[in-house]
């Protein structure tokens, strides 16, 4: 039986996780792919360090040049992550004739068309698949299992730390803080959790996806990304009133001939899939003009999941070595549109006093433009105030903006003034519902 052999760039976590896959699945892994794999060489940046897993002297090495020069390894796995010094190793690795994989969200995101270029120019190949929701297949199915279909949207939770957070603070009372430091001692936060909390590494995933799905490179700073850090228990217990739990959601829609992309603190209809996803779970939606929607849910980090997603990378190229994954090109002209001014439906809450509150007089507020009052809630907060919770269907941002402005102008007592999004992910009747108005 032959042997291929195959070079690690990193021994954390995901590093571990593919050692271990690799030896325990090893029977698997030949019979598969009629072969074995050695891993030959591990870069690290210490070789005295203590590891969780014993490793053959000899193999680990602080030297990246090594590890090209040895003309006998032919697969060079990436799993240090950030973009510096990996950047140059990836592309160093393939200019050499090497096969990369890696799980590189940063790198993919920003940098995905120049590599796979290089990629194709080197007659390699470059699999990613552990770079958006870990150990979910997603990436290879777009490729080859939806490679015809026409996708109209996709939509998810992409990043497992704010989700944990967000779960913790609907489910437990958690306090964000807390939530977050759980999430870090748990190992699926970032070194530095702000791309996790602010909204980046979500954003990295989505652009990801969104090439895949459109075939085509969005420009990043017209995606609108919002973190969580903003987002209150009474946020999320006003949600709930109206029957909504909030998720960070990342999503990627065709409007016409643009694609419209976020990520945003959303309100989810308590009764749709993702609303269920908790934990540090990750789902993605995807609408199909042929397959119709489809849900993809699992682990998108930690040590095993992410390495099973590389591994599988590994094998794939090891079975299919000479031809490639061809990404898909758009047969239409899309570009991409800031959701800046794109319509959306939003949820406003604020308190007010009992007093001044005129149920007509703050349709009409909201109702000036084109947006309409889809639901309202008045919840009383305190003998004089309450809490008046609104969903409008279908604002521009420039719309929204200026019923704000109408509405503080007109009711002095209005404080505590909140916006969020609101997808509700189906055409909606309008049906409107003005709970509660008995009690005015
Ligand atoms: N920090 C990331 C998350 C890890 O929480 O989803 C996986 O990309």
């Amino acid at each position: 039986m032959g042997k291929t052999r195959i070079a690690l760039l990193g021994f954390g976590t995901v590093g571990t996780g593919v050692w271990n896959i690799l030896s325990t699945s090893k029977g698997e892994i030949e019979a598969n792919i009629g072969e074995e794999i050695e891993i030959a060489k591990i870069l690290v940046k210490n070789i005295g360090k203590r590891r969780r897993v014993e490793v053959p002297p000899g193999i680990l090495t602080t030297d990246f040049e090594e590890i090209l020069k040895d003309t006998s390894i032919k697969v060079i796995v990436e799993v240090i992550g950030g973009m510096e010094p990996t950047l140059d190793y990836i592309k160093m690795a393939l200019e050499s004739g090497r096969h990369v994989v890696t799980a590189n969200k940063l790198l993919i995101s920003k940098f995905g068309s120049e590599i796979l270029r290089l990629a194709a120019e080197n007659s390699v190949n470059l699999r990613y698949e552990a770079s958006v929701c870990g150990g979910i297949p997603l990436i290879n199915v777009i490729k080859e299992s939806l490679s015809v279909e026409r996708i109209n949207e996709v939509a998810g939770i992409l990043n497992g730390t704010t989700n944990y957070i967000l779960s913790k603070m609907t489910d437990e009372g958690c306090s964000f803080e807390t939530a977050l430091a759980e999430a870090q001692a748990k190992g699926f936060a970032e070194a530095d959790p702000t791309s996790d909390v602010e909204g980046f590494d979500a954003l990295y995933k989505l652009r990801i996806l969104s090439k895949l799905v459109f075939g085509v490179e969005t420009n990043e700073d017209l995606i609108f990304r919002e973190g969580i850090t903003n987002i209150t228990k009474d946020d999320i217990s006003h949600a709930k009133e109206l029957g909504y739990k909030i998720k960070l959601l990342a999503a990627a829609k065709r409007s016409m001939d643009k694609i419209v992309l976020r990520v945003a603190p959303t309100l989810v209809p308590e009764k749709h899939f993702l609303a269920g996803v908790g934990d540090c779970f990750n789902a993605v939606f995807l609408k199909g003009a042929a397959v119709g929607e489809l849900i993809f849910y699992g682990k998108g980090a930690g040590e095993l999941p992410t390495g099973s997603a590389v591994v599988s990378d590994i094998v794939g190229i090891l079975r299919n070595k000479s031809t490639g994954q061809k990404d898909r090109k758009s047969t239409v002209d899309i570009s991409c549109q800031t959701t800046e001014w794109s319509k959306s439906k939003y949820f406003v809450r604020f308190s007010m006093n009992n007093k001044t509150y005129d149920i007509q007089k703050l349709i009409s507020v909201f109702e000036s433009g084109n947006s309409r009052v889809s639901k309202m809630l008045k919840v009383e907060e305190a003998a004089k105030t309450s809490n008046v919770l609104l969903i409008i269907s279908e604002a521009d941002t420039l719309e929204l903006r200026k019923a704000l402005a109408k509405l503080e102008a007109t009711f002095e007592s209005v404080k505590g003034l909140r916006v969020l999004r609101v997808e509700d992910f189906e055409a909606e009747e309008f049906n409107p519902q003005i709970l509660d108005a008995g009690n005015l």
